[in-house]
This record gives structure tokens, sequence and C-alpha cells, in this order.
């Protein structure tokens, strides 16, 4: 069996990180929705400023979207934020539904991730590393407690990482039939073989681009082909980030 090891390894190795000493559910979906897009060093500041001033779901339910996307900045895709308040005004209405995924913004990974870790559930929150680690292992784990999903997301995060696998300091590489023999992708291509997009070809980085416009009061970014900066557009619309006036677009006041 994979865990023991693991569970070993994980107690002696874990990254001490805020949100693994918790098991209020507002503050796990808080760093799951954070950690989707921006890195566990960079998270770590932000999640805590966050839980200061907004430290429950009542709080963030009736914040000011304003406030929100201000405390954002920086953490990738702003719908995310607003999904993130919404999910809390419907939980402090109705409380926590047994399906978390009925929430708004909430997928299967992040309700398994909230499941798992805030409610002591038996779910696996797959993630990219958890997935690197069930595909390279070729473990199919009947049964995962909250500490098995941490201890698998740790290992694809420090040890079992996509271009460089640490095999040497695995706990499971004596059980593991990758070890020592890992394909590193090409680079500029996912370990899954997909080729990755560029950032630059993003619909979220012409998005970045009209807002940074917008904020400085310059012309709209040139050189990006018509059709995408009209679907940026209507995106940041959509989502209440840009509004369109008699004098065209604007950021919110
Ligand atoms: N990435 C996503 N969820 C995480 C968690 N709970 N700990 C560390 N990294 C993560």
């Amino acid at each position: 069996m994979l865990a023991e090891p693991l569970l070993e390894w994980y107690g002696r190795e874990a990254r001490d990180l805020p949100w693994r000493r918790t098991r209020d559910p507002y503050a796990i979906l808080v760093s799951e929705v954070m950690l989707q897009q921006t890195q566990v060093a960079r998270v770590v500041q932000r999640y805590l400023a966050w839980l200061e001033r907004w430290p429950t779901v009542a709080a963030l339910a009736v914040a000011p979207v304003a406030d929100v996307l201000a405390e954002w900045v920086g953490l990738g895709y702003n719908r995310r934020a607003l999904r993130l308040r919404e999910a809390c005004a419907v939980v402090a209405r109705d409380g926590w539904p047994d399906d978390l995924r009925g929430l708004p913004g909430i997928g299967p990974y992040t309700a398994a991730a909230v499941g798992a870790f805030a409610f002591g559930r038996d779910e696996l929150p797959v993630d990219t590393n958890v997935r690197r680690v069930l595909e390279r292992t070729g473990w199919s784990p009947a049964h995962t407690p909250p500490e098995v999903g941490q201890a698998m997301m740790e290992l694809g995060a420090i040890v079992c990482r996509a271009r460089e696998a640490a095999c040497d300091a695995c706990p499971v590489a004596g059980l593991c039939p990758s070890a020592g023999v890992v394909e590193v992708a090409p680079r500029g291509r996912a370990g899954d073989g997909v080729r990755r997009e560029r950032f630059e070809d993003s619909n979220r980085w012409v998005r970045g681009r009209v807002v940074e416009a917008l904020a400085a009061g310059t012309e709209l970014p040139e050189g990006i082909e018509l059709q995408r900066l009209e679907r940026a557009i209507e995106g940041l619309v959509r989502d209440g980030l840009v509004q369109r006036g008699a004098e065209g677009l604007r950021l919110p006041v």
C-alpha cells in the first residue's frame, strides 16, 4: 500500500501552510479558489489578509464588489472572486449544502477539496498534481481519507514534479513503476502532451490589456485581432469589470 509510506513522509516533510491548520470550510474554500491560479508561496499572504478582512462567509457575502475585486488583484481571473462572493451569499442564506457543486463557481475539484479538508469526507480532489501521481504510480485507492489527498498534492508539488521528478527523494519510489523512468515532456508542452497556449494568446491576457488601457486612460491595445478584443470586452462587461457608457468603455466607479 502506498498510503502508509506516503503519510509517514507527509507527516515529516509537509509544508506548514495556513489552510492546513483549519477545518473551516470558508477558509478552505478561499484557499482552494486562490490556489487555482496562483502559486502556493504567493497565496499564503493573500489568504491571510483576505481572512482578516472577511473572516466569515457572512462577512464576504455583504462585502462591496469593488472591494472584493480590489483585494483580488493579481490573483488571476476576477470572475473567481465574484463567484466566491456569490457562493458565500448562498451559504450565508441557506447554510452549506451537501453537494457543494451546487454553489456558484464550485466545480468537482473544489467541491472535493472542501468536502475532504473541511468536512472530512472520503473524497479525493484530483488536481493536476494528484492526477500525475495517480498516473505515474498506477495507484487507484479505494479510500482516500483527507490526509491522503493532502499528501498526494504535496508529493505532486514538491517531489513528483511534472518536469523534474525527484524519484530519489520519493517515499513511494520502491512501489512506483515510473520511478527513475519518468518521461520529461519537452518544454512548452504540458505533461499530458497537450500543447500549452501562450499566455499572450489567452483571453485572460487580452482582458488584462483592456483593463490596463482603461485604467491608464490610453487607447485600446493595437495588434490584437478584433474578434479576440471583442470577446474579451464582452466577458469583462458580463463580469461587471467594465461598463459600456455613452462615451465608450470605462471601469466601474
Ligand atoms: N493546491 C491546491 N490545493 C492545495 C492545498 N490544499 N495545499 C497545497 N497546494 C494546493
